[in-house]
């Protein structure tokens, strides 16, 4: 096996290279740096440059800290002071043919590019949904902002719609935060990155806090929805074992840099970085139920049972 690599690329497998040549890529970052400007700056990412691809799975997975929410914000211009993008480019490939700088967004241009083409599902989002606005309120302000001409009828209809997409019943509009358990409240959030038909979505770690079998529903459900919008989904995670379930590809993420990329496949079989190894080697589920599940690049179901 020879490893393709620039000198500071990730390495890949002549796999990979295969794997992607026919893919349309919809969203390329390039030699993106960020920092953040304190005393002394952190190099949160470090010259990373990634292609996520229409309908794609792209898992990015790195322990605490190594920069994956950062990463996650500079491709979706969520950076906020003291973050500062100091290189790079960011490039979204509509479905429309158009290209749009990323980069260089402003104004009204930047808020129909966010939520609209690319969406995010937050790290620790089941908690911020408002506690004092009803599940149909908060919905509804996100067709109110983007889609103004939208009627009261028809967003309250696009808002049940959304809620029985995520597997939540639509009676549950009218409740509030506090009324919902823990996987309902992220299927919410899950519902409104989805409410504008985005072609991206970017899920951190949307899973982490829940317990493992409203995990795996939630896991099936954003599969299923993957493959009825073919949205792209970049799926950020410490657990690698979760992402070769899920993934089509695999980003590994270190100290702000991508040391490896490659389909989920040749991870789970030959993973050639040390680091990769060791996240591998961190799980021992690996080698249980869960390892069978890997994807191969052949098209195949997820368990339908709720734990697995
Ligand atoms: N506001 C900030 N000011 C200074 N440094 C920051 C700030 N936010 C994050 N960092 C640093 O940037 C680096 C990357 O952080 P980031 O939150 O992107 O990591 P992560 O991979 O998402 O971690 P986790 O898995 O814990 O969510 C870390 O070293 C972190 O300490
Ligand atoms: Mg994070």
């Amino acid at each position: 096996m020879t490893a393709t690599a620039t000198p500071t690329g990730p390495l890949s497998s002549p796999t990979h290279a295969t794997h992607v040549a026919h893919l349309e890529p919809v969203l390329t970052a390039r030699h993106v740096s960020i920092e953040y400007e304190v005393d002394p700056p952190v190099r949160a990412v470090d010259d990373v440059s990634l292609t996520l691809h229409r309908g794609e799975i792209l898992g990015l997975a790195g322990e605490s800290g190594c920069g994956k929410t950062t990463l996650a914000y500079g491709l979706n211009r969520l950076l906020k002071p003291p973050a500062i993008l100091r290189s790079g480019e960011v490039t979204f490939h509509d479905a429309n043919g158009s290209d749009t700088d990323v980069v260089s967004l402003t104004g009204d241009a930047l808020r129909a590019f966010r939520w609209d083409k690319v969406s995010m599902v937050f790290q620790g989002a089941m908690n911020s949904l408002n506690p004092v606005i009803s599940v149909r309120k908060q919905l509804g302000d996100v067709l109110t902002t983007h889609r103004p001409q939208m009627g009261r009828k028809e967003r309250d209809a696009r808002s049940a719609e959304l809620l029985e997409l995520v597997g939540v019943d639509p009676g549950r509009l009218d409740s509030f935060a506090h009324e919902l358990s823990g996987g309902m409240r992220q299927r919410v959030m899950i519902a409104m990155a989805m409410a504008l038909n985005p072609q991206v979505m970017i899920m951190d770690e949307p899973t982490t806090a829940l317990d493992v079998v409203v995990q795996r529903g939630i896991l099936r459900e954003i599969m299923r929805l993957r493959e009825r919008f073919n949205f792209a989904v970049v799926f950020i995670t410490h657990d690698l074992p979760l992402l070769l379930e899920i993934s089509d590809r695999i980003a590994v993420m270190r100290t702000g840099r991508i040391v490896e990329l490659d389909t989920s496949a040749s991870i789970y079989a030959r993973a050639q970085h040390p680091y990769t190894r060791q996240l591998l080697n961190s799980f021992p589920s690996l080698t249980g139920d869960r390892g069978s599940f890997v994807r191969t690049g052949v098209s195949q179901d997820a368990p339908d049972q709720e734990a697995s």
